[in-house]
């Protein structure tokens, strides 16, 4: 074996070795577990919701929305359950197909539809047809292949409800009384409310609200994946008592999670074959339970930069409380500038800021003036988040992306 080789297979075996995870990729966010436990009801629901979907003799379609705050569990039924049933209707010779978007990469009811062509037709790109003509023709080819879609849209929030109307129209395609085209709608629930000034309320036939976590149910889900993740006697009793408090406080299983990924990256970075307290006061500092992991990665460039003038302005010195639009209009414009990135106008600008916002990112809200003078005026801070990590993140993300434009 080239030597080279040799000592990098040595290494990757020592690692490997020394490590403290059974399995790690169990821990990351990608990772969907085989049960979830706690959410046994949630489940009945949706697979009772879906099951209409399984008539062999008449396509029908349905649309349920799940909702509910941050890292309960959202995505992941979602996922499991479409799973499920694409193996279950092809074991009874139904013709069923799910695809999943998540609406951070897929903002407009134009890339759903272009990705949904180009999934369906192997040969067309989907550009150059108008949204109603790649409904039809996706309308047409269901028809033909005697087929029922299931589409996911995870993070509708942001998209409008009438895009997602608009979607479900689809469906008036077909002969009355059939449908073929299902979806299952997820937000958060500030979000939702938002939507519901549209028709869609009138079109979802089922609503699942999924609350947070309580204490116990964290406690049975984060030792079933401390069980999955790392080997015996890594995590004592004791320390996932101390990981499991602190997800309790947002009852958001991501946190706990993420923690306990941290709490073992940072054991075998330390050599230690086991996890102490330090390790998980170390970590609980870097984890931010509202924030997606991959969030920044789904971001345009533009809106990197905006994030980025914004966290720079608000980490200066000691910390600036909040800023306003013109000032992070400047900061971003010299950004622009640095990374050699065409800078936008005012007006795009705010429509950068308005999608940071939905995100959750960052915090936009109308004041009146600081001087008492009349007038109001906008002023821009960061979410819980504190500064300096979102400019490290977004500055990862940035490097990442010029990257993949050179390659
Ligand atoms: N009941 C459960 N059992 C095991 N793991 C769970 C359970 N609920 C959530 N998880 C895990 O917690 C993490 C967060 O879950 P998920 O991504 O589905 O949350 P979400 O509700 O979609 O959150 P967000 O609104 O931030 O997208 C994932 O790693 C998931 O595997
Ligand atoms: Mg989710």
């Amino acid at each position: 074996m080239d030597s080279n080789i040799e000592s990098l297979t040595n290494l990757f075996e020592k690692y490997t070795a020394d490590s403290v995870f059974k399995d790690r990729v169990t821990l990351t966010p990608e990772y969907v577990p085989d049960e979830m436990p706690g959410r046994e009801d949630e489940q009945n629901r949706m697979v009772e919701a879906l099951s209409i979907l399984l008539d062999p003799f008449r396509p029908v379609a349905v649309n349920i929305a799940i909702i509910g705050p941050a890292g309960v569990g959202k995505t992941t039924l979602a996922k499991r359950i479409t799973k499920d049933l694409h193996s279950y209707a092809q074991t009874m010779n139904i013709n069923l197909d799910t695809h999943y978007v998540n609406c951070h990469s897929f903002r407009t009811k134009t890339s759903i539809l272009r990705r949904l062509v180009t999934d369906g037709f192997s040969n067309i790109q989907g550009r150059g047809f108008s949204d109603e003509e790649m409904m039809e023709m996706l309308a047409k080819k269901l028809m033909r292949e005697n087929k029922r879609i299931v589409l996911t849209i995870d993070e509708a929030g942001m998209l409008k409800g009438e895009d997602i109307l608009g979607l479900i129209h689809m469906n008036e395609l077909f002969p009355p009384g059939e449908g073929r085209f299902s979806t299952i709608i997820i937000t958060r629930r500030q979000q939702w409310s938002l939507m519901l000034n549209t028709h869609l309320s009138g079109r979802v036939q089922d609503q699942i609200n999924m609350p947070r976590y309580t204490r116990e149910q964290l406690k049975t889900i984060l030792e079933y994946r401390a069980r999955l993740g790392f080997f015996a006697g890594v995590l004592n009793d004791e320390v996932l008592e101390m990981i499991i408090d602190i997800a309790a406080t947002t009852g958001n299983a991501r946190h706990g999670i993420e923690i306990m990924l941290r709490c073992g990256m940072i054991a075998n970075a330390k050599k230690s074959s086991v996890i102490t307290p330090e390790f998980v006061r170390a970590a609980k500092n870097e984890v931010y339970p509202e924030l997606r992991p991959d969030v920044f990665n789904d971001l345009k460039i533009n809106e990197l930069l905006v994030a980025l003038a914004i966290a720079t302005i608000l980490s200066k010195g000691g910390g600036a409380v909040h800023t306003t639009i013109n000032e992070a209009y400047q900061v971003y414009k010299m950004y622009c500038e640095t990374y050699n990135v065409k800078g936008q106008s005012k007006a795009t600008f705010r429509i950068y800021l308005d999608n940071l916002t939905q995100l959750g990112i960052v915090v936009s809200q109308v004041k009146p003036m600081p001087d008492g003078s009349r007038g109001r005026r906008s002023i821009i801070t960061l979410h819980d988040i504190p500064a300096i990590i979102v400019k490290e993140r977004v500055e990862e993300a940035i490097k990442r992306k010029l990257k993949e434009r050179m390659n």
